[in-house]
């Protein structure tokens, strides 16, 4: 039964039609009441947490730059272009006419992701949402404990329906050792990856279709994102904490992804370049290579990746030239006629790699195919 439940909040969002905090709304209505008298939720104030975002698949999320929304990764399908998600911005109550609105048009949800940690997506609206509020990462372990704000649109109850007016509630930090003892699917809690919150007793907690909102603190006067809305067994139930992924693990990768997608560089692309200067002999009848380590990129390389090539030979006919990726992929660049008898190859290839990992050694391959002419690779770039 534990293991169903937990099966359920993680695939699934649309499987759970309700989301949301803690406590015990009874009904609708009762959620526009400024000082509710039930355990869990109150409503938030117009603009106390101006970042936050309902997420139209049932999730929320946070502004992380103008144009991105950070949520989880089990609220997304995968990564690509996607303009069916709809983002609510700068409104507590989601009937309001001064909501801003924005389609999304590229989801990447986190490498890796399968289930289990690394429940972190970041979307892209189609156009940026000028001057709109945005919520920092935490960046720093040290800051995950305490009491942290909750806070979205989701079930009020356990079971419960999606609410018109944002909810919030304050939960305190739970240690990784007494959350992966809670039993059930705790004891797989992913320590490094996920962050538990919830008092002992129960009683407050987030719910089905809070997924991808934030948790967070102030630290130094100023909010910063702890947390992403995961998973948990039921909702607000005693020794059940909320569980949260922990983005001070995460807050690099999240950046990093974000200027993939964000810059001029196509989705999916990393935009850094790597090279290799030194000097490898390319004597007769030879394949040689040299290589590169590619590193500090998110996800995919580039469907439009360079690779830039300075060869010396006194015969270029005589050569083949190709790239391999990390997973030995050969990606052929140029196969020069036989007859071609000029010097040398200085020239830069584009390449379409978005279906390779961008980190990982990649290598460029000459192979000479004939006698009496060599050379050398002098040196080559590859921008990811
Ligand atoms: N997986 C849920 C969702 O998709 C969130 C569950 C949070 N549960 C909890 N007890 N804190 O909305």
């Amino acid at each position: 039964m534990a293991l169903a439940l937990r099966i359920m909040s993680r695939l699934g969002i649309a499987a759970v039609t309700g989301v949301l905090l803690a406590g015990a709304f009874s009904a609708p209505g009762q959620a526009a009441d400024p000082t509710p008298t039930v355990v869990g939720g109150t409503q938030a104030a117009q603009g106390e947490f101006p970042w936050m975002v309902r997420l139209s698949m049932g999730c929320g999320g946070a502004m992380y730059t103008e144009q991105i929304v950070l949520t989880a990764a089990h609220c997304v399908s995968g990564t690509g272009a996607n303009t069916s998600i709809t983002a609510t911005y700068g409104v507590v109550d989601l009937q309001s006419t001064s909501a801003i609105k924005r389609t999304s048009k590229y989801v990447l949800q986190a490498p890796g992701y399968n289930g289990t940690g690394k429940d972190w997506a970041l979307i892209q609206l189609a156009s940026p949402i000028t001057g709109a509020s945005l919520l920092k990462l935490n960046t720093d372990i040290a800051n995950d404990n305490g009491t942290f704000d909750i806070m979205g649109w989701g079930a009020a109850t356990e079971g419960g329906g999606q609410q018109r007016y944002l909810l919030k509630a304050r939960v305190p930090f739970v240690d990784d050792t007494t959350c992966k003892a809670s039993g059930g699917s705790y004891s797989g809690l992913v320590v490094a990856e996920e962050i538990c919150a919830a008092y002992p007793q129960g009683g407050t907690d987030t719910c089905q279709g809070d997924s991808g909102g934030p948790m967070t603190k102030v630290v130094n006067g100023v909010p910063v994102q702890i947390g992403i809305v995961s998973w948990g067994e039921g909702c607000a139930r005693a020794g059940k904490p909320g569980v949260y992924t922990q983005v001070s693990n995460f807050a690099a990768a999240i950046k990093a992804a974000a200027d993939s997608i964000g810059g001029t560089v196509p989705p999916g692309g990393c935009g850094k370049s790597f090279t290799n200067a030194t000097d490898v002999a390319i004597p007769d009848n030879t394949t040689v290579t040299s290589s590169v380590a590619a590193s500090g990129c998110t996800g995919n390389a580039s469907g439009s990746a360079t690779v830039a090539v300075d060869i010396k030979h006194t015969y270029r006919g005589d050569l083949v030239i190709r790239l391999i990726a990390p997973d030995g992929t050969s990606y052929l660049l140029e196969d020069f006629p036989n007859g071609d008898s000029a010097d040398n190859v200085l020239k830069t290839y584009t390449v379409n790699l978005s279906s390779e990992v961008a980190n990982g050694t990649w290598k460029l391959s000459v192979q000479d195919t004939a006698s009496a002419d060599t050379g050398k690779i002098d040196s080559w770039t590859l921008t990811v």
